[in-house]
């Protein structure tokens, strides 16, 4: 088997450098990119005069029907070709003849391969923020249907304060947009075009990088060459990102699983979103969340993994480089296998609200309001406190609730009570009590929910337009 390299070898490569060496086992992936860029590469060749126009012709024709066989999926891969660009190459010159090496003029592998990556990811980061918009539609969703429901909320996962289920709901909206709008930022610096840049130092070609980049939707060029094929600053961007959004739907997994626990029992995930025990017949097993908390390690690995391959890396391309691959395309399709349950199982998700407000009203999470009390009363907060906390040790030691306590028992903490307490310490009280922008109340939570259904529209568009522009 001959090299496209093979010139300056006088010997065959070893079978196992071959193997070792060789990308296309993973690297198939950026088929439709590679040719996508090879199109626009030689369509400049011929608008710059350096190709014949009948080459060009010729070559692109090649390229489409090689298109073809990649969307049916019969393109057939060859480990001695190495990588993905060689393979499209090989099966060019295959189909058109030897006028198919003319297509690698003016170009080498190292911007190649950098462009491809630019085109693969700024698919997947427009596709990732659609995901993210119907998760936050899920959720808001459920918000909706839960702005009368109360539950304790949980500091040191001990019971705080009552809250709405729809304000709980609705802390999630606010960390995925934060998601959403780390990747629309993170589009800017991906869409930038490499190719031109040769091996790493330009070409002796009269191209027009512009060009290029105008034919495939690149928003700008890289200004330097050595920058343009050693730079893999947008991948480990992209997997920063998607780091903290894996955190975001880790943490939410981990209220899932409790949540879902027979000693919480808040709420009931659908059947068709859990698993049986092979031997406990009873159980019903949150394996969904329990695997998104679970796989939050390996992207966070993929994470540490490439930065690690980049650090002292010296310019320009290095064959280190090619590590960069194996670990995004991971974090992307665990990324999706995640996200793409995540919004129908909050959907079809039952909340018990019953149980969560029992287990309000089992608790002392109304202790902060008799304390605010005493101090609308004039009595200094710090010593309010202090009374309170007596007046919850005396129902510890009673088993009783606050809300149990007589008129009578009540004064004999502070004069100051009178029966407006019974309506102050009311859960619904306590919650409407949080009237301030970002608080509680539930006027508060329907105009966060306006807002979110506003940012859901606007990111509804961007993906839109963007899906068009990053094709
Ligand atoms: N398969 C290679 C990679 O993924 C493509 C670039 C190879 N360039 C080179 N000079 N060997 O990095």
């Amino acid at each position: 088997m001959s090299k496209l390299w093979g010139g300056r070898f006088t010997k065959q490569t070893n079978r196992l450098v071959e193997e070792y060496t060789a990308s296309i086992g993973f690297d198939k992936a950026l088929a439709q990119e590679d040719v996508q860029g090879s199109l626009a590469h030689v369509s400049m060749l011929g608008k710059c005069g350096i190709l014949p126009e009948d080459d060009v012709d010729k070559i692109k024709e090649g390229l489409h029907t090689i298109l073809q066989k990649i969307a049916r999926g019969d393109l057939e891969y060859s480990v001695s070709d190495e990588d993905i660009h060689m393979n499209i190459e090989k099966q060019l010159i295959d189909e058109v003849g030897s006028v198919g090496g003319k297509l690698h003029t003016g170009r080498s592998r190292n911007d190649q391969v950098a462009t491809d990556m630019h085109l693969y990811l700024r698919k997947r980061v427009v596709e990732f923020a659609g995901l993210l918009h119907d998760l936050q539609e899920a959720l808001i969703g459920q918000a909706k249907a839960n702005l009368n429901t109360i539950l304790p909320g949980y500091t040191h996962l001990q019971r705080a304060q009552p809250i709405l289920f729809a304000h709980h709901l609705m802390a999630y909206v606010s960390m995925f947009q934060r998601d959403i709008e780390r990747l629309q930022d993170s589009y800017k610096r991906i869409n930038v075009l490499p190719l031109g840049a040769g091996a790493l130092a330009g070409t002796t070609f009269p191209i027009d990088r512009h060009f290029v980049a105008e034919q495939l939707n690149f928003d700008s060029v890289y200004e330097n060459s050595l920058d343009a094929v050693s730079d893999r600053d947008f991948i480990i961007e992209f997997l920063a990102d998607a780091s903290i959004l894996m955190m975001h739907l880790s943490r939410l997994s981990e209220e899932l699983v409790l949540w879902s626990s027979t000693e919480f029992r808040f709420i009931e995930l659908d059947d068709a979103f859990c698993t049986g025990s092979s031997i406990m017949p009873q159980k019903k097993n949150p394996d969904v969340p329990e695997l998104v908390r679970g796989k939050t390690g390996r992207v966070y690995g993929n994470l540490m993994g490439l930065l690690t391959v980049l650090k002292s890396l010296p310019l320009a391309y290095n064959k280190d480089m090619q590590e960069d691959k194996e670990g995004m395309f991971d974090t992307v399709a665990t990324l999706q296998g995640a996200l793409r349950l995540f919004a129908p199982m909050i959907a079809t998700m039952t909340v018990n609200g019953d149980r969560m407000r029992e287990a309000v009203n089992k608790d002392f999470s109304n202790a902060t309001d008799i304390a605010d009390f005493l101090a609308n009363k004039g009595m200094p907060f710090r010593q309010a406190h202090e009374v309170i906390g007596k007046t919850v040790l005396y129902c510890i030691q009673n088993n009783k609730y606050l809300l149990d306590l007589t008129l009578d028992e009540f004064k004999t903490f502070s004069s100051l009570f009178d029966d407006t307490i019974y309506t102050v310490l009311q859960p619904e009280t306590v919650v409407n009590a949080r009237n301030v922008y970002g608080g509680t109340a539930s006027s508060q939570v329907a105009a966060a929910i306006t807002r979110a259904e506003e940012r859901l529209q606007a990111t509804g568009a961007w993906v839109t337009e963007y899906l068009e522009k990053s094709k």
